[in-house]
């Protein structure tokens, strides 16, 4: 269990997306939730991202996993990064949590480094927030101001930024934490062998969502009627657009999302996918409920699996969105929403759904999915 020592309301009224901040002993007695041979195992993997990242002769090298052999990571000036860290490992998955406070849909994913002496990625600027907690060792950062600088590739998988002034430098000791919102120039290198946590989040770049939601209406909407101009009246200038043709194109544009409602099944869908891929173990045979409710009974505790991102929106509370797909709660909302709220569940969650048999067979179905598993 990570305990996060930080007064959040501070932190959201003076530090989220404005300026970075160092959180020295944000984690008290920190104990890292993964080993670096563990994280070398995990590189091994075909299904998980995996970069190793190192400097040689002045010039940058990234590669690219699943990896056999770790033959660089003897050498110093070298890094292992994981991504998705949360979707394969259990223990480092409560390294998320904290950051809870934050809400789901905003939370990417836990990526992981393992450095050894003077490792790092480069001087660089992301364009998502990110919390890195050191782990093991001490790790040297510096952190610049928001300013317009140069970024060109140090190499065809690294992009890097020219030099900056540090409005922070600090070494990062076992616990603490630095939170750099997107568009802040950094830079952290390893002083001895060293891990770090990032927990980044996600904004969703604004063309993208346009276009996911145009991708949407293709996908869900068979016919549509063409435009049309039954009304064209006699005119003089064939080479102008008429305002009230404008005025029907732009009608047309915004038919489709007309209130806030009408973006509902698209957002959900689209913001509850998983961009990285999940571990799923589906189960066969499946459950029946009768054998769910007696796990429950039994005082089984029901983790949600790493990275699957459950959520639902105040204003159609009867819809759940989970990895991608639509769910229906009417009549056990409370329940519904306690299983996107909390990342594990156990018998206090049955009197939410007790008398509720579509409680029971929506989360029998999710059981089977894989999407929610008892340890
Ligand atoms: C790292 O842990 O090496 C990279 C973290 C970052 O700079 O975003
Ligand atoms: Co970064």
């Amino acid at each position: 269990m990570f305990e996060l020592n930080l007064d959040i309301s501070d932190f959201l009224e003076n530090y989220w997306q404005k300026k970075p901040l160092v959180i020295k002993n944000g984690f008290s007695h920190f104990e890292d939730p993964i080993m670096p041979d563990e994280i070398a195992g995990l590189a091994m993997e075909e299904e998980v991202e995996s970069r190793l990242v190192y400097k040689k002769d002045a010039q940058w090298h990234a590669e690219l996993g699943p990896f056999k052999s770790f033959e660089q990571l003897e050498k110093e000036n070298t890094s292992l990064l994981i991504q998705a860290l949360d979707h394969w490992h259990s223990d480092a998955q409560e390294l998320v949590r904290p950051f809870r406070f934050l809400p789901n849909w905003r939370i990417d994913d836990l990526m992981i480094s393992y450095s050894t002496k003077g490792g790092g990625v480069g001087p660089h600027i992301d364009n998502y927030d990110v919390f890195i907690t050191q782990g093991l060792g001490k790790r040297h950062w510096r952190v610049g101001a928001q300013e317009k600088l140069r970024e060109f590739s140090a190499n065809n998988a690294l992009k890097h930024c020219e030099a900056f002034n540090a409005i922070i430098d600090v070494e990062l000791e076992p616990g603490d934490i630095l939170y750099i919102p997107s568009g802040y120039p950094h830079e952290g290198y390893a002083v001895e062998p060293s891990m770090n946590y990032s927990v980044g989040f996600r904004a969703p770049d604004q063309n993208d969502l346009l276009s996911s939601f145009a991708d949407y209406c293709l996908d869900t909407t068979e016919e549509v009627p063409r435009y049309n101009d039954i009304d064209m009246q006699v005119r003089e200038k064939p080479g102008q657009i008429e305002t009230p043709e404008l005025n029907e194109l732009h009608r047309i544009m915004l038919a489709k999302c007309e209130t806030p409602e009408s973006l509902i099944p698209w957002f959900g869908c689209m913001i509850s996918e998983a961009k990285h891929e999940l571990d799923i173990a589906e189960i066969d045979p499946p459950h029946t409920e009768q054998e769910v409710q007696s796990l429950f009974n039994d005082g089984a505790e029901f983790i949600r699996l790493g990275g699957l991102r459950a959520v639902y929106f105040a204003t159609a509370p009867d819809l759940l969105f989970i990895n991608g797909e639509q769910f229906n709660c009417e009549g056990f909302t409370e329940f519904g929403h306690y299983l996107c709220d909390q990342d594990e569940i156990g018998s206090e969650a049955i009197e939410l759904f007790d008398d509720n048999p579509d409680a029971l067979a929506l989360f029998t179905k999710l059981v089977n999915k894989g999407y929610w598993y008892v340890i």
